[in-house]
């Protein structure tokens, strides 16, 4: 999905605290006298920080930007990208995507625009899912411990299946080490690095007052990638999710959330799960492969690998499928 693109790129004024960073327009430039809001730089006039939000994901650095302003400020600060006028943005909060889109178009959509529109939230979809795939091939590729786990899992449920025997939802139950892949893929790839959310009335947090019309980036990525959360947290270890109760406890405690969370939740989150998961397993099952190229990882303006990670793949001879 490259939303979170659009809304880096869309950001107004904003703050950052363990991981969220707090976008305020003008309408919270008068709250702020008042108000003791975070510590940071709101930058250049206009642009505020966006030039050097933009240089600093051009290094390996999955979080450049948040990291120099984390250790400098705390897990609370004020920033500002973009120069979109946030008051204009709060009066127009009331309509929803489809009334935009039909005032835009002069109340009615032709029959290609509809399909248009369909098409587009279907990206949501299928972005995400192929990217998740990538970097599973590419995590595992450089993990050849856990890909020898992960053989093992997929080969044991095809041993106990017939030889063209589709998959049912009790082996994607039997899936344990999977879903550690899948788990650890999320965290470290943070294919969607969070999501913006408006402050509708006036926020305390410690000492710090983000005041209503303030645009908060909740930034995943930078939570998932903590060290206090995650032990070596920017190393890929499926291992660390084979504890039961892991993923409950990190979903619960909010500090896994790579589909979001509360009303907003991403409603393909377990579609997701499965397609990779099947994925996986015809892969593992039937190809052998090896990178085609040298490739890596970049994070901006989405989480992507710069080449799309071309393998070669071969046949097994001995395919058990
Ligand atoms: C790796 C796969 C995926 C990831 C990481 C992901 C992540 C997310 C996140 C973080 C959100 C919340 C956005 C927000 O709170 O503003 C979201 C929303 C959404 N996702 Fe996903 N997603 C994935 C796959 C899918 C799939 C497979 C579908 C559908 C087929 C889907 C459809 C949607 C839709 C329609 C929303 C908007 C929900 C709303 O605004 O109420 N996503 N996704």
């Amino acid at each position: 999905m490259d939303a979170a693109a659009l809304l880096l790129l869309a950001a107004a004024t904003a703050v950052v605290t363990l991981g969220w960073l707090y976008a305020a327009g003008h309408a919270a430039r008068g709250a702020k006298k008042r108000a003791r809001m975070p510590p940071g730089s709101t930058g250049l006039p206009l642009v505020g920080e966006t030039l050097r939000l933009i240089s600093a994901y051009k290094t390996p650095n999955p979080e450049p930007f948040i990291d120099e302003r984390v250790a400098r400020h705390g897990g609370v600060f004020t920033t500002h990208n973009g120069g979109v006028d946030g008051e204009d943005e709060v009066k127009k909060e009331k309509k929803d995507m489809v009334e935009e889109l039909l005032e835009a178009e002069g109340g009615s959509f032709s029959e290609e625009e509809m399909v248009d529109f369909c098409l587009s939230l279907l990206v949501a979809g299928y972005e995400t899912t192929s990217v998740l795939m990538t970097l599973a091939v590419k995590f595992l590729t450089e993990t050849p411990a856990a890909l020898a786990e992960l053989k093992e899992e997929h080969a044991n449920i095809r041993g106990m299946k017939g030889k063209n025997q589709p998959l049912e939802w009790s082996d994607y139950k039997s899936m344990p080490f999977t879903q550690c892949v899948i788990n650890e893929t999320l965290r470290v790839g943070n294919i969607i690095s969070g999501v913006f959310r408006r402050a509708n009335t006036d926020i305390h947090y410690k000492d710090y007052t983000i005041p209503k019309g303030c645009k908060i980036f909740a930034s995943f990525r930078a939570v998932h990638l903590n060290n206090e959360h995650y032990e070596n947290a920017r190393t890929f270890n499926p291992w660390r999710w084979q504890d039961n109760n892991k993923l409950q406890n990190a979903v619960g405690a909010n500090i896994f959330t790579p589909f979001g969370g509360g009303p907003r939740l991403c409603p393909g989150y377990e579609l997701a799960r499965v397609v990779v998961s099947i994925f996986l397993h015809h892969l593992v099952t039937r190809f052998s492969w090896e990178p085609a190229e040298e490739d890596r990882l970049v994070f901006f303006p989405t989480t992507r690998t710069l080449k799309g990670y071309p393998i070669n793949l071969r046949l097994l001879s001995e395919s058990i499928c």
